[in-house]
């Protein structure tokens, strides 16, 4: 039985996938690097640094003017996601959280985000969460478990018995290593990893879900 859902933040709860997206833009236009939206999709659930570096695509450059891009960068998405209101989070999610609760299990944010906090007090729900976790809670990364693991811990749910809700390749696969649930959000092409795969959070039940998982073996 699912006792605990987990839940990534960037491209399942809100499309700040597209906000992430525009502040490489400017800052890849600035140094005069070729950086299109197809490249970024590649980038969904990549920590910053690696992000920054598979953007530079092994161009050369000192690790002071690495720091100094990561943070105008940061300064940039800062910027746009300090307009983000309720209204930013994505069709089904907030029904989603609160039939989750209803049916008593628990609910854990996993975001890569060292930005996740302030995002999801942004989107009004950083109450509904038993526990959150974000870009600074571990060290190893996904596709790494340790970032769902922790909030397995958190929520005081076994990894088995947690279902984690993804939208990038790096996150199925840090759900699977850890032993949990992947249920993908989003297109199949990208999400083929997965126990199962959602178009969008809207076309979940979880009655359904629920049903569905308990006749599945991992
Ligand atoms: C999420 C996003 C990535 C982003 C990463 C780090 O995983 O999908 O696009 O690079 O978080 O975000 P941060 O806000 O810490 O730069
Ligand atoms: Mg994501």
């Amino acid at each position: 039985p699912v006792q605990g859902a987990i839940f990534d933040l960037d491209g399942v709860l809100t499309d700040t996938s597209e906000l992430h997206y525009r502040a490489w833009k400017r800052l890849a236009d600035e140094a005069g690097i070729p950086f299109t939206r197809a490249d970024n999709e590649f980038l969904r659930g990549i920590p910053r640094r690696e992000s920054l570096l598979r953007i530079l695509k092994g161009r050369k450059v000192s690790e002071e003017k690495l720091q100094e891009m990561m943070e105008r960068k940061n300064q940039y998405y800062v910027e746009s996601i300090s307009l983000l209101t309720k209204r930013d989070l994505l069709p089904g999610a907030r029904s989603l959280l609160d039939s989750l609760k209803t049916a008593g299990i628990k609910i854990g944010l996993g975001s890569a985000s060292r930005n996740a906090l302030l995002v999801v007090e942004k989107l009004g729900i950083a109450s509904l969460f038993d526990a959150i976790a974000d870009g600074a809670s571990v060290v190893h990364q996904k596709p790494a478990p340790d970032l769902f693991l922790h909030v397995a811990g958190l929520l005081g749910v076994s990894a088995e018995y947690c279902a984690v809700f993804e939208d990038a390749a790096a996150g199925i696969e840090a759900a699977r290593a850890g032993g949990m649930w992947a249920i993908g959000i989003g297109p199949h092409e990208r999400l083929k990893n997965a126990h199962w795969v959602y178009p969008g959070l809207n076309e979940i039940s979880v009655t359904d879900l629920l049903d569905r998982l308990s006749g599945m073996k991992k």
